[in-house]
């Protein structure tokens, strides 16, 4: 986005004298007057490109940061399909079908030929959608009851990721955060039902939780509103934010049960682009059944002469990375998803343990559930803070962020370490290595070098991004 302010304001772009094209100089924020040669376009934008993190050291994002030689391939034959053209790319269209219909399967949908479901562009488009879904079916029944659809509320953990104060914030719904409490840091059953109300539209839990990678509990969730149900008749469905959890736990947790054989469940997202392990840019959305999705927020678009459903705020949208969901759904089967998940658990608690052990720090979360994992400076640490430590890997390279945690826990300060696929055993003993050289100099430091205000939030959505509302803080 435009609107921030520039130390080179003032000198445009200048291209390094080895190019034998120069001396050109081509304005910074104006659209160059001529042509330029590709080579020399392409120098120039790569060399800025420097600049940016290395993405496989970024510990900050749950996103995919590797992918096979084959799904990059197939994602490039693929550059130039816009999902959108249903007619056009009928094959396309059909894989996406197919994705929906193995995760349908996968989730327990009661019959994944009639599950509905869509790809998005991440999960914070399939929450919307999510979102919106229940909005419309709780404002039909209330209708249908004579009753105000005046003031629509969402009930979730503060824990939420940042697109769901979004949805409430677009589609003017009052978001109901559960605060944290102790050492509570996401939605539990009982603080859930405290908030409901005959306007709640619905629960979301989260499987995964930015903050930590905790698991919240939906079935306990979904057994204290069935109890809600019986004694008020008040009858709120769940949508499970699986972002990552939804592709974990099916692999490495099949026991758990937290998708569609729970009735509750109206809906599930996750990102394909996480432990989906598909490159940025493809989430998923699915509705237990065509109840669960109101038939008029459905739009139609022809396809092959006949008639395509879609549901989706975009309109045009990349193909590519739909295919390589696909290409990973074939080229892994579900043994080759619990291998990838499974390492990565394995890294992620080892990884958990080895910091917990090395003196100075606590465990909020240790990498059990999703592989991710949280944690903080031991009491009586005073020499250092976590801000500290996320500055100092920074110094080789590590993006590991450090934050705050939100009401009414915001005293808690950690580090968040995501393990995704191709964060090998051995890159976890780099990065150990690096946590343990940095910290004797921490700890000689005397005081603390740096607050949260220091690093301006890389948290990846375990923030609120729009101070000026009020609630989440
Ligand atoms: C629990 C949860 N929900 C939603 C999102 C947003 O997902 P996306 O980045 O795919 O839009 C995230 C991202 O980290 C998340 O962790």
């Amino acid at each position: 986005m435009a609107g921030r302010e520039h130390a080179g304001e003032s000198r445009d772009l200048e291209i390094n004298p080895i190019f034998s094209r120069e001396p050109i100089r081509v304005p910074r924020f104006a659209l160059p007057d001529g042509e330029m040669e590709p080579g020399t376009a392409y120098q120039v934008v790569h060399d800025e490109l420097m600049l940016d993190g290395n993405a496989r050291q970024n510990l900050a994002t749950f996103v995919a940061t590797w992918a096979e030689p084959q799904a990059r391939e197939l994602m490039a034959e693929c550059a130039e399909k816009n999902m959108i053209d249903k007619d056009e790319y009928p094959q396309t269209a059909e894989l996406e079908q197919r994705c929906v219909r193995m995760l349908a399967r996968l989730w327990h949908a009661e019959d994944s030929r009639h599950a509905m479901g869509c790809s998005t562009t991440g999960s914070s488009e399939a929450a919307m959608l999510g979102g919106l879904a229940l909005k419309r079916r709780w404002r039909e029944r209330r209708r249908g009851e004579g009753k105000s659809t005046d003031r629509p509320n969402l009930v979730m953990g503060i824990n939420v990721q940042i697109c769901w104060e979004k949805f409430a914030d677009y589609f003017e719904v009052e978001p109901r955060y559960v605060p944290m409490e102790g050492d509570r840091f996401h939605l539990t059953p009982d603080k859930a039902v405290e908030l409901c109300d005959e306007n709640t539209i619905g629960v979301v839990a989260v499987l995964g939780s930015t903050f930590d990678g905790s698991y919240e509990p939906v079935a306990d969730i979904c057994a204290a509103l069935d109890d809600l149900c019986a004694r008020t008749s008040l009858d709120i469905p769940v949508h499970v934010d699986g972002a990552s959890g939804a592709m974990i736990a099916p692999f490495l947790d099949p026991d758990l049960e937290w998708d569609f054989r729970l009735p509750r469940v109206a809906s599930i997202n996750t990102s394909g682009h996480k432990y989906g392990l598909v490159m940025p840019g493809v989430g998923w959305a699915l509705w237990r059944d065509g109840d669960a999705l109101p038939d008029d927020l459905v739009f139609h678009v022809n396809y092959l002469g006949g008639d395509m459903p879609t549901f989706a705020l975009n309109f045009s949208r990349p193909g590519a990375q739909v295919v390589a969901q696909y290409y990973n759904f074939l080229r892994l089967g579900f043994e080759g998803y619990r291998r990838v998940q499974q390492t990565c658990r394995d890294v992620a608690k080892r990884l958990a343990a080895e910091i917990a052990a090395l003196g100075p720090f606590d465990l909020v979360t240790d990498g059990s559930e999703a592989p991710v994992f949280a944690f903080r400076t031991r009491e009586g640490i005073t020499d250092f803070t976590v801000f500290d430590v996320s500055a100092a890997l920074r110094e080789r390279g590590w993006l590991v962020p450090a934050y705050t945690f939100p009401k009414n826990r915001t005293d808690l300060a950690v580090l968040r370490i995501v393990v995704r696929n191709g964060f090998s055993h051995d890159l976890a003993d780099l990065l150990l290595d690096d946590l343990r050289r940095v910290l004797p100099r921490l700890s000689r430091q005397g005081k603390p070098h740096r607050d949260a205000d220091d690093l301006g939030g890389f948290a990846h959505g375990a923030e609120t991004k729009n101070p000026r509302r009020p609630g989440r803080h």
